[in-house]
């Protein structure tokens, strides 16, 4: 039996130093010391051994039974040790391999255009007012002073929400003039970037939908000469240092006097170009000072207050500035397009 017990040790010592994995490892374990083993079989059978033999087999049994257990465990941790290795080795970081490229967008020459002319503004002590694009007829015409009869309220000017004659999608940004003389107190100092729809036929210059910027001042004497100056100094900004401006009589309802505003062409410097179609000038706003009907709309005293508006298209500035010949090309998301605005 001693021999026997010898050989057991042996023959688990070659398995143990063999096994690789946890796997082999248990299944060893199950072989020499589970119910059935090996080792199990010899001490179930020390009965049969006389008294003097028992104690002498059993010390010796006990001390194969404690060898293969050290054995099993130190081979146990090994192949842990050698597995945690092998992950961390598959799970070094290369930092040398090239990584993925993502593709990143430019912002839209609209929203450049729209950040310039805001930057400029908030620079001046403006600050920026919002208004929705779903407006009520009174925000859009008659608080603007815009007769029942005028042009623009004609369904073929403007898309009026069906079923609701007095909702409109705005045609003007002018609407948050109403908005804004009607919860703020002077003095008032605002402009107002948004969206704005006219029934309009898509083609080289125009957009049923479109953007543009209001300015809005309502202040104690309030004149022509703050709405001349303070143009004057957003247009040097936006064009550059020798930007002239120029107004020109015309006619809005909500405005009175009501001007166009030119400023000298930023490409030619006046002489006469393609941008400028050979004037010099090139139309960018209108303008005025904001009518006494719109100012009572806010219930603003007008023997105290005056104020100035203004009002210009981002689409016409952005084209302008980009030299971009086509108003349409700015919707189509070609990225082709939009990317050499980075
Ligand atoms: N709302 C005018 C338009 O859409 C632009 C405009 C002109 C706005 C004069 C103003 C203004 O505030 O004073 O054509």
């Amino acid at each position: 039996m001693q021999e026997q017990l010898k050989a057991i040790l042996e023959s688990a010592k070659q398995n143990i130093a063999n096994a690789s994995t946890k796997e082999d490892i248990e299944k060893i374990r199950v072989d020499y010391l589970g119910k059935k083993g090996q080792l199990t079989g010899i001490l179930k059978s020390m009965g049969s051994l006389s008294k003097e033999e028992r104690p002498i087999v059993g010390k010796i049994a006990n001390e194969v039974r404690e060898s293969i257990e050290t054995m099993i465990a130190d081979a146990a941790a090994a192949v842990k040790a050698a597995e945690k290795d092998v992950k961390i080795k598959e799970e070094t970081l290369d930092v040398t391999v090239p990584g993925t490229q993502r593709k990143l967008g430019a912002k839209h020459p609209i929203s450049v255009t729209i950040d310039e002319i805001t930057k400029i503004f908030m620079s001046m002590g403006f600050s920026v007012a919002d208004g929705p694009e779903v407006e009520t007829v009174f925000n859009n015409f008659d608080g603007l002073n815009a007769p029942q009869n005028h042009p623009s309220r004609d369904l073929t000017d403007t898309f009026y929400i069906e079923d609701q004659e007095n909702v409109l999608l705005r045609t003007q940004t002018s609407t948050v003039q109403i908005r804004t003389l009607l919860s703020q107190e002077p003095p008032i100092k605002i402009i107002s970037p948004g969206r704005c729809f006219r029934c309009d036929t898509p083609d080289a210059t125009h957009s049923p939908m479109f953007h543009q910027v209001e300015g809005l001042v309502v202040g104690e004497g309030i004149t022509m000469a703050d709405l001349k100056g303070t143009l004057d100094a957003f247009v040097k900004k936006l064009f550059g240092p020798e930007t002239k401006t120029k107004l020109r009589p015309h006619h809005f309802p909500f405005t009175e006097p009501s001007a166009e505003v030119d400023v000298s062409c930023f490409k030619c410097g006046g002489k006469g170009c393609s941008v400028c179609k050979g004037s010099g000038w090139i139309e960018i706003l209108g303008a005025g000072l904001v009518h006494p009907n719109v100012l009572k709309v806010g219930g603003i005293d007008t023997e105290k207050y005056s104020g100035f508006a203004f009002g210009m298209g981002v689409e016409r500035v952005a084209m302008l500035k980009y030299e971009i010949d086509d108003i349409r090309l700015l919707y189509e998301n070609d990225m082709r397009f939009i990317e050499q605005f980075k």
